[in-house]
């Protein structure tokens, strides 16, 4: 199986050096290629460079049986990473979204039993196979915004049976996805109303009881933690974090999203790969996260859907740390997964660059759940998963343009992707 895309106006996010991630200042380089051709050989970037009538030839007589797709003088850009998301879910909470919008706040919500544990009531009376359909379905909706490799977290079921459930639904999807998924199991993303008041009950259980379970079935790649007033606490969560790593789950964490809790600290003492949100974030964390590998994660839609103040974006690049994007898609603070949307929230809400904002979005995300060495950018031997746009005047065009799709051809593992292959 070989493939070359040719008549490409500009590749974007060339490597030629791979890097795992880029930090502070290096977020603004941002690589490209006008007038390119990208040959694909078994799912793999095989070559990639300036298009030629020379290059053309030696293409056609190394490889007589090539297809070959005419970009239409478009840009390919490499998939969006999506290194955070709840997408396996139950039901929807737009009235808790007017409850908000009429003045409650989302823990206002919660105090009253409604939020996480709304939506946990929902998945426990969801059956698996309908989740695993109305999961499926998102995933081709982020899969059709240009979503190349995805991370799905556990959180909505709080109990063996619940937890196992999501974790399956997401194991059923990484076998028919085209695009790479990543599972996290968030066990501790709230206390459910069985071990009400008794949270350290909750927590023996989820070490003692699900932990070891989810080991056997290899059912989680990550483990993640509600590090948050009223949920869990940064003691909490390094007690958490550390049974899921010998449980063969590595950590993550949703820190600092509502209020200074300790999150990003317990984050570097687990040597988390990753810690998320970061709204509340304060100087002396992002000095800790500088001399840490982890890499902090914002998720713009969840801020501005909530309502929340920004993180301190900005200040972060200037103290030398990766920043990564994602979408938090999930029915309560974020229920989108386009990154396209996220990349332009990204630029708008926190000033970062076009080019500040691809990266976030492309090789840090995919080194917020350890894809970097396959995915991220456009270099040889890695995957070939990436989108061609139509003809646009430069690729600040797409952030700038926000609210479209202009996402117009997908390419995954080197084939081109059409959405009736997916649906069983
Ligand atoms: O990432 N912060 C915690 N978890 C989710 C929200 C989950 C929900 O409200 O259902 C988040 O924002
Ligand atoms: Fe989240």
């Amino acid at each position: 199986m070989s493939l070359l895309i040719y008549n490409i106006r500009k590749i974007v996010q060339t490597e030629q050096n791979p890097v795992d991630f880029r930090r502070g200042e290096e977020m603004s380089i941002l690589d490209c290629v006008d007038n390119g051709y990208i040959w694909i050989i078994e799912g793999r970037i095989h070559e990639f460079g300036t298009f030629s009538p020379e290059i053309l030839n030696k293409i056609r007589n190394l490889a007589p049986d090539i297809d070959e797709l005419d970009a239409e003088d478009g840009m390919v850009f490499p998939s969006w990473v999506d290194s955070h998301t709840h997408m396996v879910y139950a039901g929807s909470r737009e009235a808790e979204f007017v409850d908000r919008i009429k003045g409650l706040s989302y823990q206002d919500i919660a105090a009253r039993g409604g939020g996480i544990l709304n939506s946990a009531q929902l998945l426990r009376d969801t059956p698996e196979e309908q989740l695993f359909q109305d999961a499926f379905q998102r995933l081709n909706e982020i899969v059709r915004s240009g979503t190349g490799a995805v991370e799905i977290k556990s959180g909505y079921g709080l109990s063996l049976d619940s937890e196992l459930k999501m974790l399956r639904v997401i194991r059923r999807l990484k076998e028919v996805s085209p695009i790479e998924i990543k599972a996290t199991f968030l066990g501790a993303h709230a206390v459910p109303k069985e071990f009400s008041g008794n949270k350290s009950g909750y927590i023996d259980y989820l070490i003692e009881e699900l932990m070891p379970k989810i080991e056997e079935e290899g059912l989680a790649d990550f483990c993640d933690v509600f590090c948050e007033q009223n949920y869990f606490t940064k003691e909490e969560s390094i007690r958490i974090l550390e049974a899921g790593k010998r449980n063969g789950m590595q950590p993550k964490l949703h820190a600092e999203q509502l209020s200074h809790s300790g999150g990003i600290e317990a984050g570097v003492q687990c040597a988390a790969i990753s810690v998320d949100h970061l709204e509340f974030a304060t100087d002396n964390d992002l000095q800790l996260l500088r001399k840490s590998d982890t890499i902090p994660v914002l998720l713009p839609g969840a801020q501005l859907f909530l309502g929340l103040q920004n993180p301190p974006a900005r200040k972060m690049i200037q103290a030398g740390l990766p920043v990564a994007l994602s979408s938090d898609f999930n029915p309560g603070s974020c229920p989108s997964g386009n990154m396209n949307q996220m990349v332009s929230l990204a630029c708008i809400l926190y000033k970062m660059t076009p080019e500040e904002a691809i990266n976030a979005a492309t090789i840090n995300s995919a080194a917020a759940i350890g894809l970097s060495a396959t995915h991220g950018s456009i270099a040889v031997g890695k995957k070939a998963n990436l989108f061609i746009t139509p003809p646009v005047p430069s690729y600040s065009f797409l952030p700038y343009y926000f609210g479209q799709n202009l996402v117009r051809t997908i390419v995954l593992n080197g084939m081109i992707h059409s959405f009736d292959k997916i649906s069983e």
